[in-house]
């Protein structure tokens, strides 16, 4: 069965000894983010920890803080109620299989009625242990007034928000699931964009051009209306893993967290504005985005491991926080690979590799390495059949959704493991001739990615490292690759006892 709560998540981490309670009072200005950042880099991701007596400016708060719950491969099978994250690839393979599709668009759309038809899909409730606490503001237009949102009861200080990096612009909600609605076709949208603390009741809204939820924004901002905005934090896992994940737009993350959680979610109506939301989870911060209204975001120790520079986005304006009286406040921190995104993206990867097989049927295994930090870095390798088809599917890929950030592509023939980097590397620099086997080409850019002249455009890069066929302007006999005897491999095995 799926998880009821966040709590029922970390006491089967506990369980399963994947978690370490931290007892003692912990400061959330750096030290939890030093802590956590530590037990990240340590071997497959270390373990889950458990704040219980976070302190904000040397208070403690009322909530507890986990941190790094889905940072290692068991950890976010366990998230998602899996023994391995392949089990769910193989389900979704399965829908894609009863009926082959001809394309990748009828595919998604196949998708989509498999979730529906596996009962994924949401229920309306009335209430929910989400809303056992209700705090509701007054806001001041601070677009008008330069006074900040301050002297609510209950706000955004109660809750033991991360500074994570020293040079980081303030506090940062960096695990919240933000719900919006275009307001043309109604269609729901999860994702995750992190949220910079500005006073008690208005944080940044860093959704990047190139997000679903920047695109429901644009659509408000062209009508003139105020758009309504829930942020969540907690409850089942799934929610926040369907929130990471690069579903396309249209396809709804509550549909696919219903699927991964093979029960309906249930949804209950926000108190002051018109969305639901996860009736189970921890908090919910709801509020609204003003059109136009923009404001300098960061700095923030992202992803890339550098500080991304301020810059302006979005303003979210809290209306109420809702809350569970016993809610545990869920964070990552993100910065120098590896840190517990890359498990969240690495399950992705590997959950939407039939996705991947079905668009590309020559693909074998595909991997985003962690030193790339998601979208610098591709490996894939592929059963290839004619000439230039290692540029076919790098090209491919870069016109698939996220995708096509991908800064580097390198392709290998299917008796190479990708998710063995030296592997890769070997192959790259044994078989290519940079100038033959290379392939620049210019896309949209990640809006991270510091290195481009420009930001969000930038050039890319493809390597095919595949053996060459003839009609690859290869003029020689390609070379066989040692490989021992299968006897004699047999024998040593036996002589070693291996
Ligand atoms: C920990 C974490 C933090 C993230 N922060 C942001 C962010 O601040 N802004 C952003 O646009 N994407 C961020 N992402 C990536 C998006 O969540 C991801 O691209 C997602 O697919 C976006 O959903 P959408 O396609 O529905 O817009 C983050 C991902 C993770 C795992």
């Amino acid at each position: 069965m799926a998880y009821g709560s966040f709590r029922q998540f970390l006491e089967a981490l506990d369980g399963a000894g994947e978690l370490t309670r931290v007892s003692v009072p912990v400061e959330t200005d750096l030290v939890i983010s030093e802590w956590a950042n530590r037990e990240m880099k340590s071997p497959d991701g270390g373990k889950a920890l458990l704040f219980e007596k976070p302190t904000i400016d040397g208070k403690q708060s009322q909530f507890p803080v986990a941190i790094n719950t889905m940072g290692s491969r068991r950890r976010i099978a366990m998230a998602l109620k899996l023994n391995s994250v392949e089990d769910l690839a193989q389900e979704i393979q399965l829908i894609l299989k009863a009926k082959p599709p001809t394309d990748l668009r009828e595919g998604w759309s196949l998708l989509k009625q498999g979730l529906n038809l596996l009962h994924a899909r949401p229920k309306h409730v009335r209430d929910g242990a989400c809303q056992e606490a209700v705090h509701l503001f007054e806001q001041i237009p601070s677009s008008k007034s330069q006074a900040p949102n301050s002297g609510a009861e209950f706000s955004l200080k109660d809750l033991p928000i991360l500074k994570c990096w020293p040079k980081d612009g303030g506090r940062f909600i960096t695990l919240p699931n933000v719900h919006t609605r275009d307001p043309e076709t109604g269609a729901r949208n999860v994702g995750m964009y992190r949220m910079q603390v500005y006073d008690d009741l208005t944080t940044g809204m860093h959704w990047q051009v190139h997000k679903v939820g920047a695109r429901h924004g644009k659509r408000y901002y062209e009508r003139g209306e105020r758009m309504p905005v829930a942020v969540c934090l907690g409850g089942d896992p799934a929610y926040t893993f369907a929130a990471t994940a690069p579903l396309p737009d249209g396809l709804d993350e509550i549909l696919f967290a219903g699927f991964i959680r093979k029960k309906s979610v249930e949804l209950v109506p926000c108190k002051t504005i018109e969305l639901e939301v996860p009736a189970d989870v921890d908090f919910v911060l709801e509020g609204y985005v003003q059109p136009g209204e923009m404001r300098p975001e960061g700095p923030f120790g992202d992803h890339t491991g550098f500080y991304t520079a301020l810059e302006d986005y979005p303003v979210f304006h809290l209306t109420a926080i809702t809350h569970r009286r016993d809610a545990i406040y869920p964070t990552t921190i993100v910065g120098i690979p590896p840190m517990e995104d890359f498990y969240m993206g690495d399950a992705t990867v590997r959950i939407f590799l039939p996705v991947f097989k079905m668009n590309f049927p020559e693909l074998v295994d595909m991997t985003l390495p962690p030193e790339g930090v998601f979208h610098n870095l591709v490996f894939v390798s592929i059963r290839k059949q004619y000439p230039y088809q290692a540029f076919k599917v790098m090209h491919g890929l870069w016109g698939m959704g996220q995708m096509m950030f991908s800064k580097y592509i390198v392709v290998v023939d299917e008796d190479c493991d990708v998710h063995n980097t030296s592997e890769v590397l070997f192959r790259l620099c044994a078989n290519t001739d940079p100038e033959r086997d290379s392939t620049i080409i210019r896309n949209p850019s990640d809006s991270l990615d510091h290195a481009p002249s420009s930001q969000n455009i930038g050039s890319h890069m493809g390597f095919d490292a595949t053996r060459k066929l003839p009609g690859e302007n290869y003029h020689r006999s390609w070379p066989e690759l040692l490989k021992m005897t299968d006897e004699a491999q047999a024998i040593v095995n036996s002589l070693r006892k291996e």
